[in-house]
């Protein structure tokens, strides 16, 4: 199998609060790759610097056979990595098309983007919907589709969903995580953030547990649904 997304030893700190520790792990090709971890484990920290917006102290990052270092995040999202961030950062004002437009903002193939707005409201026909409506017109779990389809518009290879269930409905959570499995199903290579373990670690080809910066548990998705600590600390048994 091939890496798309190396991470080796990275550390990121805010000053002289180190948030990353030295964390190491890899996404392959087609897989769902994911990292779960109590607040304030560095998860959201990990997912900026893949997306450039904060620099590493140090460590190396490869995505796609080239090193990531240096590179600026408009670039980064062109060379095919792209980022629904926590909180999802939906523009409100903006119609729900607008937002969606937004995500393709460094494509100039009008056709294409077109069909792929198209495609986002077959995903989420509520967006199709509601598309000329301001986008902050939607509920929560609403947003999260479009924060991620917005992210698809970017033709990605690797999608980065950070916390995408958080504060939903455990159908609408459902619903998002049933989409989430259509997109490998699609072939789409992604890395998820979650606090709701036991949602994304049934759908995980490999799991990473984050704890104060380092991963301290990997193994296969399963592996870890199973694994007793991991039941203790994040599935709320004893
Ligand atoms: N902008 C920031 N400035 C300073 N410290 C931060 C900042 N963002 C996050 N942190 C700290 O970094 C650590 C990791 O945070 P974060 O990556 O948000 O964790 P998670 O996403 O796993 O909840 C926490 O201790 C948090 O307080
Ligand atoms: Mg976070």
């Amino acid at each position: 199998m091939t890496a798309l997304l190396k991470v080796e030893d990275l550390k990121v700190a805010y000053g002289k609060i180190e948030a990353v520790k030295g964390i190491s792990f890899q996404v392959n090709e087609g897989e769902i790759v994911c990292l779960v971890g109590t607040n304030g484990a560095g998860k959201t920290t990990t997912l900026r610097t893949l997306s450039g917006l904060i620099k590493p102290k140090s460590g190396s990052i490869t995505f796609d056979g080239k090193p990531l270092a240096s590179v600026p995040a408009h670039k980064i999202v062109s060379l095919g990595l792209a980022h629904s961030p926590e909180g999802r950062h939906i523009f409100p004002r903006l119609t729900i098309a607008e937002n969606l437009q937004l995500g393709a903002f460094l494509r100039t193939d009008k056709e294409g983007i077109e069909k792929d707005v198209q495609r986002a409201y077959e995903m989420f026909p509520i967006l199709g919907e509601r598309r000329k409506q301001a986008a902050g017109t939607l509920s929560g779990g609403e947003q999260q589709m479009l924060a991620m389809g917005r992210a698809l518009m970017s033709q990605p290879k690797l999608l980065m969903l950070d916390e995408p269930s958080m504060g939903l409905s455990p159908l609408m959570m459902q619903k998002i995580m049933a989409t989430i499995k259509d997109l490998k199903a699609a072939g789409m290579t992604i890395l998820l953030v979650e606090q709701n373990a036991q949602a994304a670690l049934s759908l995980a080809d490999h799991a990473h547990v984050m704890e104060i910066g380092k991963v301290v548990l990997s193994g296969t998705g399963r592996d870890l649904l199973h694994n007793e600590d991991v039941r203790k600390a994040y599935l709320g048994e004893d």
